[in-house]
C-alpha cells in the first residue's frame, strides 16, 4: 500500500509540534516529531559523560544506543532509551543543546536516516523536523515550511518551559533561539532549509485554531490536486 507522507520543517518554536500532532489526529495519520530522535542521542551521550560537540565522544555511543518509538494509547510518541522512556528527560532545557550539537555529525544523521524514512514506508505520516522535505522525504506528498518570528517563538518556548517549572529568562530563551537557528541553518550536513516545493505557513501573528486552519488548508489543497 502506498503510504501518504507530510513533511513539516522549520526552526525551533515555530509551533511545529503543537501543530503537527494536532493535524495528525485530525486526518489519521501517525505523528513522527524527529526533534525527539535527536534529543535522545544528546541525552544518552550527556549521560555517558560525553561533550555532545564532539564527535570523538558522540560516534561511539552509536555503537551502544537503542532508540525506540513507541506509540501509546493517547496516540502520542515516547522515546524509548534502552528500554528507559525518556519522553520528559528529552523535554529539559539543557537537552535541546545536547542535540543542537549532536544533529551536525554527518555520522548521527546517517544513523538515523533509515529509521525516519522506514516510519513513513509502514505508516501515513506527519513528520516535522529540519531537513524531512529536503533529506528525509524528498518526496513527500505535502512539504510545509514552518516559520515564525524570533520574538513570537522566544515567548512562546518561554511560556512552555516556565509551565514545567523550568526558571529562565525571556531574553536568554531567545537568545538560545538565535544561537540555534543560526546553527541548524549554517551546518554543512543536511542544514535547515525550504525544500523548493515546500509551502511558507508563517504564524507569528496566528493563534493556534488559526495556525492549524491555515495548515489544513495548504495539506487537503496540495492532496487534491
Ligand atoms: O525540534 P527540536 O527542538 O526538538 O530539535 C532538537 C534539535 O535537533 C535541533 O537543534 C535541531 C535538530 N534537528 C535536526 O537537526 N534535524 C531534524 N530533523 C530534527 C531536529
Amino acid at each position: 500500500m502506498k503510504t501518504c507522507s507530510i513533511a513539516i520543517d522549520g526552526p525551533s518554536g515555530a509551533g511545529k509540534s503543537t501543530l503537527a500532532k494536532a493535524l495528525a489526529a485530525r486526518l489519521g495519520f501517525l505523528y513522527v516529531d524527529t526533534g525527539a530522535i535527536y534529543r535522545t542521542v544528546g541525552l544518552y551521550v550527556a549521560r555517558q559523560g560525553g561533550d555532545c560537540a564532539k564527535e570523538e565522544d558522540v560516534l561511539p555511543c552509536l555503537e551502544t544506543i537503542q532508540i525506540a518509538m513507541a506509540y501509546g494509547e493517547d496516540g502520542l510518541q515516547h522515546m524509548v532509551l534502552n528500554g528507559e522512556d525518556v519522553t520528559a528527560d528529552i523535554r529539559r532545557n539543557e537537552v535541546s543543546r545536547y542535540a543542537s550539537q549532536v544533529s551536525p555529525i554527518p555520522g548521527v544523521r546517517a544513523f538515523l536516516l533509515e529509521m525516519q524514512r522506514a516510519m513513513a514506508r509502514e505508516h501515513n505520516v506527519i513528520m516535522d523536523g529540519r531537513d524531512i522535505g529536503t533529506v528525509v522525504l524528498p518526496d513527500a506528498d505535502v512539504k510545509i515550511f514552518l516559520t515564525a518570528s524570533v520574538e513570537a517563538r522566544a515567548a512562546r518556548r518561554h511560556k512552555e518551559l516556565v509551565e514545567k517549572g523550568q526558571e529562565i529568562s525571556l531574553e536568554q530563551v531567545k537568545e538560545e533561539i538565535i544561537q540555534r537557528d543560526y546553527a541548524d541553518t549554517h551546518r554543512a550536513a543536511a542544514p535547515l532549509k525550504q525544500a523548493v516545493d515546500a509551502v511558507v505557513a508563517d504564524t507569528s501573528h496566528l493563534d493556534l485554531e488559526e495556525s492549524l486552519a491555515l495548515l489544513e488548508t495548504i495539506v487537503k489543497e496540495r492532496l487534491n490536486r
